[in-house]
């Protein structure tokens, strides 16, 4: 039997290859590898695809998380909230833009920043006498929107500024208060989207943007991704080298046309994977009333989650963890101060999650095979269990602790 691919990128190329390499011949004739017509033209058919006024290529989704927070004037001295249940590239972003991240558990049923642990978090901290923290980042995990209509209230009644990372949420939406949909990216004052190629628009090496409706915003997001430059040789102050180059941003339009329809071909997996696994004792992450999920990893959870990866990989099934170890426990993140059980919810989603392959080019007969693959390692655990207890209820009891 075939392997089967947790991403496939072979079949991405091969239904894009055409429509890039004639991009890539006008890049070649132009010379044009870094900016140019090639990434103005992705910029604008991005923010476009949103529905937002700018979109600024840079060269990662990190880049557009650490620019855009320091554009939004976050810095040294300010404190920025996002979950621990993350990629470090969330938490690296606001130390290396000199603030300090500050860890919200996350909600048990979606792994998305809890609202109500937020709310409980600045109620308490409006109460004491240190300053509040100025920013939230919320993370739309696995492409499932977070809650932001209750997060944007709760913004707007702290004073916080809302970065939104949506590096794993490319075309995911939610219902707004009025019934608008609202794509991920696009509420707070600056979204931030990572290319790296596994993702659902994903590059060919790295790259990211950052998207927003303010005109400063954007401004100094571009003077930041390029030394600070105003005209050739003249630079307003130090910035960095974070730009797209024209390659990537090729290959981007490519795929970005495509996306909608490889979105919706993963909502199909997933409905696929939810009816063959809805029966039975996996937690399948909720997808909220109103929220559209853009898939970007399908994510079970299960205690029996070591045995299952064991099976998944000797019948020739890849999978992931996202993520095993929760940011506060990172050594990366030990000047943060935290212990074991700081965050409880996201340490149980990190010993217990596993992401099956989920990608547009999996087929019904794929995901049915990993699926039996599951249901059969499942059964085997149930088993296992009935037979430690069957063992426990026979065996002679404990003798008495001795004092
Ligand atoms: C949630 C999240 N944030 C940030 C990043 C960072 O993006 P990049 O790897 O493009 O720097 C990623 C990428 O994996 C991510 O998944």
């Amino acid at each position: 039997m075939r392997p089967i691919k947790f991403v496939d990128l072979a079949a991405q190329n091969a239904e894009v290859r055409d429509d890039i390499e004639r991009e890539l011949a006008q890049i070649h004739s132009q010379c044009a590898y870094v900016g140019g017509a090639a990434v103005e033209a992705f910029e604008r058919e991005f923010a476009d695809f949103l529905g937002v006024r700018h979109a600024i290529g840079v060269g990662s989704g990190t880049d557009a998380l650490r620019l855009a927070l320091m554009a939004a004037g976050l810095g040294p001295g300010d404190q920025v909230i996002t979950t621990p249940m993350t990629f470090i590239a969330t938490a690296a972003a606001i130390q290396q833009s000199g603030a300090r991240p500050v860890f919200v558990d996350v909600d048990p049923e979606t792994g998305n920043l809890s609202p109500r642990g937020l709310r409980r978090y600045l109620e308490r901290r409006a109460n004491g006498t240190a300053r509040l923290p100025r920013a939230i980042v919320p993370v739309h995990l696995y492409g499932l929107p977070a809650a932001m209509n209750e997060i944007g209230a709760i913004a707007r009644e702290f004073g916080l500024k809302v970065i939104e990372d949506a590096c794993q949420a490319h075309g995911a939406s939610w219902r707004g208060p009025s019934g608008e949909t609202v794509m991920a990216g696009t509420q707070g004052l600056a979204g931030c989207f990572s290319f790296y190629p596994g993702k659902n628009l994903g590059a060919w090496g790295e790259a990211g943007a950052v998207v927003t409706n303010d005109d400063q915003l954007a401004e100094r997001v571009r003077l930041l991704r390029d030394h600070g430059r105003i005209s050739h040789y003249a630079h307003r102050e130090f910035g960095y080298n974070a730009r797209l180059d024209a390659i990537q941003a090729a290959v981007l339009r490519a795929k970005l046309r495509r996306l909608g329809e490889w979105n919706e071909r993963r909502r199909k997996v997933a409905r696929l994977y939810r009816k063959l696994l809805g029966s039975t004792c996996l937690s399948l992450s909720a997808e909220p009333e109103g929220m559209v999920s853009a898939n970007h990893l399908f994510v079970v959870r299960t205690p029996a989650r070591d045995l299952l990866r064991e099976a998944l990989v000797r019948n020739e099934i890849q999978c992931g963890i996202h993520y095993p170890v929760p940011l506060h426990l990172q050594p990366a993140c030990r000047e943060l101060r935290h212990s074991p059980g700081d965050f409880p919810v996201s340490e149980t989603m990190a010993d217990t999650v596993l992401s099956l392959p989920m990608h547009p080019h999996l087929t019904d007969t794929e995901v049915g095979r990993v699926a039996q693959v599951v249901r059969d390692a499942l059964g085997g655990y149930r088993e296992l269990l009935a037979g430690g207890l069957r063992q426990m209820a026979t065996s002679s009891p404990l003798p008495p602790r001795r004092r």
